[in-house]
């Protein structure tokens, strides 16, 4: 049953269709979509303002998850409190955004089974995943190596051009 209302009108019969404001397949896309957007967002600031090795340790910060917490680890380090942040954030935002990539490709394969385009770049988006988190990882340990930067930031383009095609194809197919 597409994803659309039928409403009926009195005397002569008269099908309109209408897109469903009901939340959806394609608003779950969208928002893994936006939210993968953010986080290469705030990676492109962490090293920007030079906080790629704010955080000097993976996957703890400081040997801690929450390193604002204990007031003297921002307080000793070389980085300011904004650099932690950024560093911080990055790689939270990106544990939530993981679990939103987990849930499209299950999804997909579990309500767009029909649709090849759907199901396959949710699957190149959540295959890329677990690569991307090693990288982000191996950016830290080893130090910022340009190799390994650069494959970090081509990943991340390949996730949100699967998740573009998903949410786009998504959208396309609740309108019909
Ligand atoms: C969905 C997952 C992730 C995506 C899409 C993502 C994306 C990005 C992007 C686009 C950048 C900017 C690259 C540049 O400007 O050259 C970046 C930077 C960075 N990412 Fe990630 N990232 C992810 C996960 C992680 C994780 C789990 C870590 C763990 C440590 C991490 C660590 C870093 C670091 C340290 C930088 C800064 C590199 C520098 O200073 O040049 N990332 N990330």
């Amino acid at each position: 049953m597409p994803d659309t209302q039928r409403t009926v009108s009195t005397g002569k019969q008269i099908l309109s269709k209408q897109p469903s404001t009901r939340l959806g397949y394609r608003h779950l896309a969208a928002v893994t979509l936006v939210g993968t957007y953010v986080v290469m967002l705030l990676g492109a600031y962490t090293s920007a303002i030079g906080a790629g090795l704010s955080c000097p340790d993976w996957p703890t910060c400081y040997g801690t998850w929450v390193p604002f917490l204990q007031p003297d680890i921002v307080a000793n380090s070389p980085y300011s409190a904004l650099q932690i942040f950024a560093e911080w954030a990055h790689r939270g935002l990106a544990m939530i955004v993981g679990f939103l990539i987990l849930g499209t490709a299950i999804a997909a394969w579990r309500t767009h089974r029909d649709s090849p385009l759907v199901v396959w770049s949710a699957t190149l988006a959540i295959v890329l995943l677990p690569i991307q988190v090693l990288l982000g990882g191996l950016t830290v340990t080893r130090d910022l190596q340009p190799f390994i930067v650069t494959t970090h930031l081509g990943v991340a383009t390949l996730i949100l051009l699967g998740l573009t095609i998903t949410t786009v194809v998504a959208w396309i197919r609740a309108q019909n």
